[in-house]
């Protein structure tokens, strides 16, 4: 049986992208046929308020579970997910001290760690970096990448992308620009994949970004 991947989204802030970024890849991958579970491991729970405002005549297509727990008890939860699941999506708190956080760490294969191009946002994407790469070095498998996100054409946002650059992790090439399609998908409780012509941009990004998230996984060479 093939395995189930673990891909955790994390950052030491909140609004940066994790909850965006995890509803479009998770209805993105279920079009391409995986079998899809968030797991929302963020107290204010908007992955579950997100998948909630999906039309009932057109349901989010994967499972999303909230969770309340310890290390443990998350492991057990994925045991059981992994059996339904191709992968399972991390949605984590936006704190790199927060138990949940500490916990996916331990248990995700990849951590995508999107990445807004604003000089605040680099220091704080140096302190996730850090525990990343700490963690690394006790979990030789676990993979990291860092993700821009909200790129806007900008002289700073291109000087900041090239200071990230220098960073230990890589930076995943496909990156998302600032779109209106993105935060219109959260109020549609769905994804760009379900909006029309004026996404269009947004859905070639997010087809560049789930190829380079199966890329990471090991699920495509
Ligand atoms: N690429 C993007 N383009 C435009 N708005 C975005 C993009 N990514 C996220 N947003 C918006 O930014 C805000 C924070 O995003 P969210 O996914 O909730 O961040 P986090 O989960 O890291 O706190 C939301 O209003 C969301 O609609
Ligand atoms: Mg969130």
């Amino acid at each position: 049986m093939k395995q189930c991947r673990i891909v955790a989204l994390l950052s030491q802030k909140g609004g940066v992208g994790k909850t965006t970024v995890t509803m479009q890849l998770a209805e993105g991958l279920s079009g391409s046929g995986y079998r899809i579970t968030v797991c929302d491991l963020d107290p204010q729970e908007s992955a579950t308020r997100w998948a909630a405002a999906a039309d009932a005549a057109e349901p989010f297509p994967a499972t999303v579970e909230g969770f309340r727990g310890n290390l443990q008890e998350l492991g057990a939860q994925f045991g059981a997910c992994a059996r339904r699941a191709d992968m399972i999506l991390l949605d984590c708190p936006p704190s790199i001290e927060h138990p949940h956080t500490l916990a996916a760490l331990e248990l995700a294969d990849l951590i995508l760690i999107p990445v807004v191009p604003s000089p605040t946002d680099l220091w704080s994407t140096r302190a996730v970096e850090r525990l990343v790469i700490a963690t690394m070095a006790r979990r030789p498998s676990l993979r990291a990448a860092l993700l821009p996100n909200r790129v806007q054409r900008t002289a700073l946002a291109a000087d900041v992308l090239e200071v990230l650059r220098e960073f230990s992790l890589p930076v995943i090439g496909a990156s998302l620009a600032q779109r209106n399609a993105y935060a219109q998908s959260a109020v549609q409780g769905g994804s760009v994949y379900r909006l029309g012509r004026a996404a269009d941009q947004a859905r070639e990004e997010m087809d560049r970004l789930l190829a380079a998230v199966l890329e990471l996984t090991g699920e495509t060479k």
